[in-house]
């Protein structure tokens, strides 16, 4: 169960937000990752010490260093954190960033030890247009170019149609199984069996009360939450949800 806090929070805010996650995530099998803001990512690792949740990036430069103002590079997310979220919707919709982009910060990640989680999914135009499909695939074998069959096994993918972020607007769950279940089959075609295991979560206005219909589909392995992810009692009970389908 994966928070998005997204540009949310100050340093104080962040910690406790973090001190309430770290408390809902004590002993539950699910594991349960938070990606607080960058100027927060130090913070909330000094809360998450010792504990088994996870803390991820939100954005990385793909370049080690270098004369890139007010960008972040990898190995300044990895003093803090174990994953990074990789073209999420809003890089690519406010941000320009394209598929070539993305794939660089992939690579980027795996050379700075980051687990990449690489966000795909359709706008309401592609979907419209019967591009769906196409348009995730597209974006899945462009984000995970050149990368190995080793390499393959550490990502997550969320599936995240644009449609339904911060719209209320969640994709029927059927429907989010089925292209989580075209994202798990493509990556088996193109790196072999041991990509049939990486872990796809769905993402778009997730909630403690739409949450189970998306995890009990045998495709779906967890959720990649914003809105919800910053009230600490919805995100517990989102929690208690992974924890339950784990
Ligand atoms: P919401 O849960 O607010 O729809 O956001 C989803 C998202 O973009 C997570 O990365």
């Amino acid at each position: 169960m994966a928070g998005n806090w997204k540009m949310n929070g100050t340093s104080t805010r962040c910690v406790e937000l973090a001190h309430a996650v770290r408390a809902a995530s004590d002993g539950v099998a699910a594991q349960v990752i938070v990606a607080p803001p960058a100027t927060s990512l130090a913070v909330v690792s000094g809360v998450f010490a010792g504990s088994p949740v996870g803390i991820a990036g939100q954005n990385i430069h793909w370049a080690a260093s270098g004369a890139f103002t007010g960008e972040i590079a990898p190995g300044m997310v990895a003093e803090y954190a174990g994953f990074v979220l990789v073209g999420h919707s809003e890089r690519r919709q406010l941000f320009g960033e394209t598929d070539d982009d993305t794939n660089r910060k992939v690579h980027a990640a795996f050379d700075h030890g980051l687990a990449p989680i690489i966000c795909v999914g359709e706008t309401a135009a592609q979907r419209a247009a019967g591009a769906t499909d196409t348009t995730v695939a597209g974006q899945l074998f462009a984000a995970t170019d050149g990368i190995t069959a080793v390499e393959v096994e550490r990502i997550m993918i969320a599936y995240e149609p644009v449609w339904s972020i911060g719209t209320g607007a969640a994709c029927d769950p059927a429907e989010a199984g089925r292209v989580a279940g075209l994202v798990r089959g493509s990556l088996e075609v193109a790196f072999g069996p041991g990509a049939g295991d990486v872990r796809i979560l769905y993402g778009g206005s997730v909630g403690p009360a739409n949450v189970r219909g998306y995890l009990a589909h045998e495709d779906v392995d967890g959720a990649l939450v914003g809105g919800a992810s910053l009230d600490p009692a919805a995100f517990g009970a989102l929690v208690r949800a992974a924890d339950e389908a784990a």
